[in-house]
């Protein structure tokens, strides 16, 4: 049931991310600076850029229009990759502008599954609100993610966590799917297909994948726009001569 098409969601991301949408995206800031996800991430983004002790380059896949910019520290080049032109068009001013220290910010237009970053790598990748959402996480995406780091690089990324988006009507259909007819077991799973994931199926993707360690953490994250949890996970690539010791 996991959707694994990107290209049929990328279509529909372009679409849905419109001047006026974009628009409002951006007017919802004043209210967003008090939510949980920006009391969450903001702090999170700041602890983690900190934690390198050293200058960094880092990749914000999907940036829209730059909400988290102001929260990189040690960043000497950032570069936003996203789908949405008008997005990207306003994070040529971000959030807080003011606040953002980083002397080179390369915004790109395009698929980050269609994007050749041509070798380019990133001590640090974070991807809010994106994967597991509008986009889905794929076992090639989590693959090209860990292309794109260093070594000793580090990725922070969101799914949204579908269990806590099921209602009732759901959950009994689900109880009842494995005494149902392989026909309309067909017809659901279609209906059902999803970027959203279970913290089971993150877990299977990440334990299989090349990172070195990961970790995922539930968030619930309500707010006037959205009510659900997301799942954090925060994943490691070490160093050609330390991963022996990991192993
Ligand atoms: C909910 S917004 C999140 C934006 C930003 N990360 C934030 O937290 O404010 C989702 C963004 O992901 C972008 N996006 C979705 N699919 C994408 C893809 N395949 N490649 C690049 N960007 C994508 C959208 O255009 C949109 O700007």
């Amino acid at each position: 049931m996991l959707n694994t098409n990107h290209e049929v969601c990328d279509v529909k991301t372009v679409h849905l991310y419109n001047e006026s949408y974009s628009q409002s995206y951006r007017d919802y800031d004043n209210e967003f600076v008090n939510t949980p996800y920006y009391t969450t991430f903001v702090p999170l983004l700041k602890e983690l850029t900190l934690s390198f002790n050293r200058p960094i380059k880092v990749l914000d896949l999907g940036c829209g229009t730059g909400r988290y910019f102001h929260a990189l520290q040690n960043t000497v080049e950032l570069t936003g990759i996203d789908i949405a032109a008008p997005m990207l068009n306003l994070a040529v001013h971000p959030l807080k502008e003011e606040e953002v220290n980083i002397p080179v910010i390369n915004l790109i237009e395009g698929s980050a599954f269609e994007h050749d970053f041509a070798g380019e790598q990133f001590d640090f990748i974070y991807s809010i609100g994106v994967l597991g959402e509008h986009a889905p996480f794929t076992a090639d995406m989590c693959d090209k993610l860990y292309t794109l780091l260093t070594d000793e690089g580090m990725l922070m990324f969101t799914v949204v966590d579908i269990d806590e988006r099921k209602n009732l009507k759901r959950r009994l259909a689900e109880t009842a799917y494995p005494l149902l007819p392989e026909k309309i077991k067909h017809i659901l799973d279609k209906r059902w297909e999803t970027n959203y994931m279970t913290y089971k199926q993150l877990d299977n993707m990440m334990r299989g994948s090349r990172f070195d360690n990961y970790n995922i953490e539930r968030i619930s994250l309500t707010s006037r726009v959205w009510t659900g949890a997301h799942l954090r996970c925060i994943a490691n690539k070490y160093d050609t001569i330390s991963r022996p010791f990991f192993e």
